[in-house]
C-alpha cells in the first residue's frame, strides 16, 4: 500500500488529484479556537518533537467557513461515488459546517451520521457542563452507492459480555494521555484507535484515505497499518516531517497490529 504526505495547501494539493481516485476523506481541519495550537509542554523532556505549532484562528466563524467550503468544493470531485466524507469538528463549527453540506456543497439526502466522540479529558468548568466531546459529520457522495463495513466493538451489557457489537453513532476513545507511546508532541494529535475504526469502517481494504490536514498522519498511520493507501497534505512543514517519521515507522513494522477500540 502507498503512503505519500506532501507540505501543501489542502486546495492546491487536491486539485492535483485525479478525479474519483479517493475512497474516504477525513478531514480535521483547526477547528477555529482563535489559539495557536503548540506542542505541550513536557514534550521535549519526552523526546517528543516539541517546538511544532501552526495558526488556528479566523476572523470569525463566517471566515472560516468560506476557507472549508472553498476546500471542501475542490475536493469532493477527487472522491469517488462509492465514497465517504468525515468532517471533525466541534462545538464552535459543528452546526455551521452541516448546514454548509447539507445546504450548499451536498443536500440532506447525504446524511450518513453524526458521530460523537466522546474523550474524557479536559473541558471542565464551573459554568457549564464539561465539555467532554467533537463531532464527526459522515457524509456519502452517492447515498445510494457507499461503501461502508460497520465496525465491531466489544459489547458492555452483562447479557452480551464478552461479544462484540456493532459500535453506535458515539465512540468512547479514550484521547492519547501524556505517556501514550503512540505521542509524538504535534497539538491535537488524534488516537490511532479512533482513525483505525474510522478508517477500516469507511474505507475498502485496498482503498485510498484522503487527509488534507494531516498533521502528524494519524489517519495515514492508521490506513496503512489497515491495508489501505494513504495520501495527505499539511500547510505545516513541521507537521509533514512527523508523518514522514511515523509512516517510516509502520513501513518497517508492516500492515500489522493496528490499534482497536478498547
Ligand atoms: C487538527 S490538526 C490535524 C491533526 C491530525 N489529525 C493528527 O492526528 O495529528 C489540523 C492541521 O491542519 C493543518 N492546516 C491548517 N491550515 C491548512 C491548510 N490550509 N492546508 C492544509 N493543512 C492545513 C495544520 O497545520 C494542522 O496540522
Amino acid at each position: 500500500m502507498s503512503a505519500q504526505a506532501h507540505h501543501a495547501d489542502w486546495l492546491d494539493f487536491v486539485r492535483t488529484l485525479e478525479p474519483a481516485s479517493v475512497d474516504f476523506l477525513y478531514a480535521d481541519p483547526p477547528f477555529n479556537t482563535g489559539k495557536r495550537r503548540a506542542s505541550p509542554p513536557g514534550a521535549a523532556d519526552a523526546g517528543r518533537t516539541a517546538d511544532a505549532s501552526y495558526a488556528d484562528s479566523w476572523p470569525d466563524t463566517d471566515a472560516w467557513l468560506a476557507w472549508l467550503e472553498e476546500r471542501l468544493a475542490a475536493t469532493i470531485p477527487a472522491i469517488k461515488p462509492t465514497g465517504l466524507i468525515c468532517l471533525h469538528v466541534d462545538w464552535r463549527t459543528c452546526h455551521r459546517a452541516r448546514v454548509l453540506l447539507e445546504d450548499h456543497l451536498l443536500s440532506p439526502d447525504h446524511f450518513v451520521n453524526h458521530l460523537v466522540w466522546t474523550y474524557g479529558l479536559g473541558g471542565s468548568s464551573p459554568r457549564r457542563f464539561a465539555r467532554k466531546h467533537d463531532d464527526l459529520l459522515l457524509y456519502a457522495i452517492d447515498p445510494a452507492l457507499y461503501w461502508f463495513e460497520p465496525p465491531m466493538v466489544p459489547a458492555t451489557s452483562n447479557r452480551m459480555r464478552g461479544e462484540l457489537k456493532k459500535a453506535t453513532d458515539v465512540l468512547d476513545i479514550p484521547a492519547i494521555n501524556n505517556m501514550a507511546n503512540e505521542r509524538t508532541g504535534y497539538p491535537t494529535q488524534k488516537p490511532l484507535a479512533l482513525l483505525d475504526l474510522l478508517v477500516r469502517a469507511c474505507c475498502p481494504p485496498g482503498g485510498t484515505v484522503l487527509d488534507p490536514c494531516c498533521g502528524s498522519g494519524t489517519a495515514l498511520v492508521a490506513a496503512v497499518m489497515g491495508g489501505r493507501s494513504a495520501v495527505g497534505c499539511d500547510a505545516t512543514e513541521h507537521a509533514v516531517e512527523v508523518a514522514h517519521g511515523r509512516l517510516a515507522e509502520v513501513g518497517r513494522t508492516g500492515p500489522t497490529g493496528a490499534p482497536r477500540v478498547p
